[in-house]
């Protein structure tokens, strides 16, 4: 039994996150905002802690409250990031410069942990080569396409450039599961009878189901393990097209299918862009957004999960999307 911080708590993996370290019996303390919705923080053994990451003296003020009370962290699961953001520079703020803020608090309180496990993604090195279809590899130099990526690998090149510091990397591909908010659209789409695909190049996606993931990053903090940086997939590869055949199936609907051309979606990207930068915001389908639905190589290397932790996904995408699309059934979103 440890006692565990995990940042983003109330959020769709951070929820996740909490609810298997309740399982493994471990003092979970779920780091939240002010703000933070608890609606799936609702397990009355969490210990609640809230902090404010936008300045290193305001995570110092949570982290002398737990020194006060003699709560000390073996592990730390850095899960709270952004994946969409209003502004631009939101991404490196909340993405990066609040993970240094709290690495810099954590230090300056004596209150390293044994492992501080960051959480990713396969964007920090972005789509693998499309012409040769190789996966993407820790070998490989990190080509984020887009500023959310660029923000998550800023954040691990300062973590990596650390002195004895006890660190762990997860970089999932694209995470799905019951309470997600994105993929859930795409669902609603096909629960619709409509089947949209971009562009007329084959993608091929890769995904892990969220069980799965906390599953493995609860593996990697009691592993022997530490300085080390995985990719996490389910180790499938996935057409467009069966993802949405398998969605088809499991929600027993037929679809009209349709592909908006490419130049459509980048001209809808930049106009829209330019539209919403008066406001100095960022519209949906931007053109970061664009770069990511043309990408049609997201395969990652997932034999290092296999000799490190003997991990082997229990979810292919069939049973996943089965199980979240109950979900989504039984809570009347779908
Ligand atoms: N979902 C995916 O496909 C995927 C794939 C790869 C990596 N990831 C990474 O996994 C992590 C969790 O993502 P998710 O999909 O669970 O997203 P999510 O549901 O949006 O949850 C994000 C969490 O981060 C917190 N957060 C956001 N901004 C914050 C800030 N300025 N200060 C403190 N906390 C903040 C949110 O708190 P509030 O509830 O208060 O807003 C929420 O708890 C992220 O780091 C993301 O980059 C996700």
């Amino acid at each position: 039994m440890a006692n565990i911080l995990i940042t983003g708590a109330s959020g769709f993996i951070g929820s996740f996150l909490v609810e298997e370290g309740l399982k493994q019996n471990h003092q979970v303390y779920a780091g939240i905002r002010k703000s933070s919705s608890r609606e799936y923080l609702k397990d009355n053994r969490i210990h609640f802690l809230e902090f404010d990451f936008s300045s290193r003296a305001k995570v110092l003020e949570t982290l002398e409250y737990c020194k006060k009370n003699n709560i000390r962290f073996q592990y730390i699961i850095h899960n709270a990031g952004l994946t969409k953001a209003q502004k631009k520079t939101d991404f490196y703020t909340v993405n990066c410069q609040n993970t240094i803020h709290f690495i810099e608090a954590l230090i300056e309180a004596n209150m390293v942990p044994e492992k501080f496990l960051f959480v990713s993604s396969l964007a920090a090195y972005g789509p693998g080569n499309p012409h040769t279809g190789e996966p993407v590899r820790n070998v490989h130099e990190p080509k984020p396409i887009e500023l959310y990526g660029k923000s998550k690998l800023d954040a691990e090149r300062y973590i990596t450039a650390l002195k004895d510091f006890p660190w762990l990397i997860v970089r999932p591909t694209g995470v799905y599961g019951p309470k997600e908010k994105d993929y859930f659209v795409f669902f609603q789409t096909i629960s619709r009878g409509l089947e949209p695909y971009i562009g007329f190049k084959k993608q091929v996606l890769t995904f892990i189901y969220v069980r799965d993931l906390v599953r493995l990053i609860f593996l990697a903090l009691a592993s022997p393990h530490v300085n080390k940086a995985w990719f996490v997939s389910d180790g499938k590869e996935y057409p467009s097209e069966l993802f949405a055949e398998i969605t088809k199936k499991a929600l027993g609907k037929k679809t009209i299918r349709f592909t908006v051309p490419l130049f459509l979606v980048k001209t809808i990207a930049v106009v829209g862009e330019k539209v919403a930068g008066l406001w100095g915001t960022i519209p949906t389908l931007n053109t970061d957004k664009y770069n990511v639905l043309k990408s049609t190589n997201w395969r990652c290397e997932i034999e290092p999960l296999a000799e490190d932790f003997g991990f082997e996904a229990e979810y292919d995408l069939e049973k996943g999307v089965k199980e979240t699309l109950d979900w989504y059934k039984k809570e009347k979103w779908l």
